[in-house]
């Protein structure tokens, strides 16, 4: 079984969603949590992998890589109303971070912020509770969500390139490695980007798996920080449509090529508008759609863009 999208999209796998719901929830044991900054930290940022055992639950194996799952945050909110479910996307291949299926992971980063009015210390519920836990704690899970931000359902028929900033990363991370798992015959570019090299996220990971598969290519833009090595200093991800413009522009060419990007809303933009200075007018209708009047992407205004242009059957965003 198979979902058909957009006109001319890849066909979708048919997957399961909320086999476990806010109201039947399932338990899940705290297996890991672990840092996965690279150390030496720049910037008040503090990310945690953390992995979940939900193994004899309805959750179980019923999950694919770009979907995400839900924590239900003990406690109640200001008004008394327990606290709401929050979504978090699976960092974790299909087969989850056990291989059976049976752990089920994210990536989570804590929210510190002051609130505008009080200007008291702000802690963000949900992300703290999930970072503050620890192996063996146990924690109520919901999920799975999401049909469309997943890989097609024959994957070794496209390449692709994954745009990521920030925890974005996570569904990058568990497609990744399930195309690295299933050798899967595609060439993959990921392009992650955060404010310092010391923000990036699985780093150590993907340099590896980089110089250990040949069709697997690591690109970082990191935007804070000049770092000669990488070949480009202070870059937002789209830059490297420039930068590596040599690989990605035929990549982009290449119908078999799907576009992924997830992370910081408006990211998208300044991908599109790159996209649109790079390719010729039939191959970036494939990737987007623009309202009829609307004119050149170029002019489009960034508050109007999300009105004015649609992915198309070869882009998949998920922008938050
Ligand atoms: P910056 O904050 O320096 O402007 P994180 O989630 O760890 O904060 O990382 C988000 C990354 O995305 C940062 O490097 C941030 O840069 C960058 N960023 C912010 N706005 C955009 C945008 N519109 N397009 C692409 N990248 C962006």
């Amino acid at each position: 079984m198979s979902v058909q999208t957009e006109q001319g999209s890849p066909k979708l796998p048919e997957l399961k969603v909320n086999v476990a719901t806010p109201a039947n929830p399932v338990v899940g044991r705290v297996v890991e949590s672990r840092q996965v900054t690279r150390g030496g930290r720049k910037s008040a940022s503090f990310v945690r992998h953390v992995s979940f055992d939900v193994s004899g639950t309805p959750l179980a194996g019923s999950f694919r890589a770009g979907q995400s799952f839900g924590v239900l945050p003990p406690g109640t909110d200001e008004r008394g109303k327990p606290h709401k479910l929050r979504l978090y996307s699976l960092a974790c291949p299909s087969t989850g971070d056990d291989g059976e299926g049976n752990v089920v992971a994210t990536v989570c980063k804590r929210v510190i912020d002051e609130h505008w009015e009080t200007h008291k210390l702000f802690l963000g519920v949900a992300s703290n509770y999930i970072c503050d836990l620890q192996p063996g704690d146990e924690a109520l899970l919901t999920g799975p969500s999401g049909k469309r931000f997943v890989l097609p359902e024959d994957p070794s028929k496209h390449d692709y390139i994954f745009f990521a900033t920030g925890t974005g990363i996570a569904p990058f991370r568990a497609m990744v490695m399930d195309l690295l798992q299933a050798k899967a015959d595609s060439r993959i570019v990921l392009i992650m980007g955060s404010p310092y090299t010391t923000d990036l996220l699985y780093d150590d990971e993907f340099t590896k798996w980089a110089s250990e598969c040949s069709n697997f290519r690591y690109l970082t833009a990191i935007s804070r920080e000049y770092v000669p090595e990488a070949g480009a200093s202070k870059i937002y991800v789209q830059e490297r449509l420039k930068t590596n413009a040599d690989e990605l522009v035929p990549m982009l060419m290449n119908p078999r090529t799907l576009v992924y990007v997830c992370g910081i809303a408006g990211m998208e933009v300044g991908i599109i508008r790159l996209m649109a200075d790079l390719l010729p007018e039939d191959v970036l209708s494939q990737y987007v759609t623009v309202k009829d009047g609307a004119g050149p992407i170029a002019l489009i205004d960034r508050k109007e863009f999300g009105r004015q242009v649609r992915a198309g059957s070869r882009l998949f965003l998920e922008v938050y």
